[in-house]
């Protein structure tokens, strides 16, 4: 049976992936808010069979069997927590969560409880990077010795925004910097050492932090992010036979060249997929669920807290701490 989709939280995000599963076809069975006025509306809007007012109530449905958690980061580990002490698969926004503390104890109950527990890092899975992942594989640009790639954007100054309110989470490090600090440890793995920098909002949420990622034989990658600033959104990986350039908005369904060491074009790659291309996280999981894998090759559970201790030691190096550590 196709696993049933519950939607915890309404805001944003959560209605551009509920479009995505139902254009694709997949289940969506059941919507929590913490208003029942704001969970009807949603349901009603995309046509769910199941409208519930509170994230409890969400979590008991009996035709749920995988909750998407869509709330703001602080609310990550409280939330996949209660949907995992209910029995089910967990697919979570990114940041994973707050800190390494709450992702490792979100990642032993899932353990425990023998259900799977993903990071919606929904780059991972776009078609693009799929390819990419091949090239290097088959040594197209040789050894990777840096990466180089940014996520900026221009968004609201407004302090009680949460990209810039510290009691959501606020700060371009955790909800942008995240998507480059993944790619490193996609194809680079765990730095062996950091150097990072950052400018601040007047709230204490960090602007634009710098990083340098460090990794043994010297290789490294160069991370911008900021949240003050729209930059280019590309991502370079270059190898000691060639690079592979892609296009902006890099962590978006998009186009790349692989290049030469001579700087000559061997090949390109156009992506046209369905929607915003947030289905394939969701196919990823629910391949998962039915094969009774819990976890997803392409990003473990145990990748997700790493990138969270990333993110926690470049916090320590800007001064960055949220009021509920
Ligand atoms: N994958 C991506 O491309 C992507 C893009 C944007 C954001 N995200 C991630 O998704 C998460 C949500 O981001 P968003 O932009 O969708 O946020 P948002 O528009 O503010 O929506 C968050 C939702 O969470 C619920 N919520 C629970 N407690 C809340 C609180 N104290 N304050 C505000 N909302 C609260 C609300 O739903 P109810 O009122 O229904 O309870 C709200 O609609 C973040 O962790 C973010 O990093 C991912």
């Amino acid at each position: 049976m196709t696993p049933r989709w519950g939607i915890l939280g309404t805001g944003w995000i959560a209605r551009l992936f509920v479009a995505d599963l139902i254009l694709t076809g997949h289940h969506v069975a059941a919507v929590g808010s913490r208003s029942a006025q704001t969970a009807e509306a949603f349901a009603s809007e995309f046509g769910i069979a199941q409208a519930h007012s509170s994230y409890e109530a969400l979590v008991a449905d009996p035709d749920v069997d995988v909750v998407y958690i869509a709330t703001p980061h602080p609310r990550h580990h409280e939330d996949a927590t209660l949907a995992l002490s209910a029995g089910k698969h967990v697919l979570v926004e990114k940041p994973f969560t707050i800190n390494t503390t709450e992702a490792e104890s979100l990642v032993s109950l899932a353990a425990e409880r023998k259900l799977v527990i993903l990071e919606a890092m929904w780059t991972r899975w776009l078609p693009h990077m799929i390819e990419v992942r091949k090239l290097i594989a088959d040594g197209a640009i040789g050894e990777i010795r840096s990466i180089i790639a940014d996520h900026t954007q221009k968004l609201p100054d407004d302090p009680a925004h949460r990209i810039n309110a510290l009691e959501l989470g606020g700060g371009a490090l955790l909800d942008l910097g995240v998507y480059p600090i993944s790619l490193a440890s996609d194809l680079l793995g765990k730095p062996v050492g950091i150097e990072a920098t950052a400018t601040f909002k007047a709230t204490g949420a960090d602007a634009e932090t710098g990083i340098l990622l460090r990794y043994d034989h010297g290789r490294t990658a160069v991370i911008y992010t900021a949240s003050n600033a729209p930059g280019p959104n590309r991502a370079a990986i270059v190898g000691t036979e060639g690079r592979i350039e892609i296009d902006s908005v890099w962590y978006t369904p998009t186009s790349f060249r692989l290049y030469d060491a001579q700087g000559a074009i061997v090949s390109t790659y156009d992506s046209e997929v369905p929607g915003r291309g947030m289905q394939f996280q969701a196919d990823e999981i629910e391949r998962l669920i039915a094969a009774g894998l819990l976890a997803s090759e392409i990003l473990t559970p145990s990748e997700s807290v790493s990138i969270m201790a990333t993110m926690d030691q470049i916090r320590q190096k800007i001064g960055l701490r949220y009021p509920t550590e």
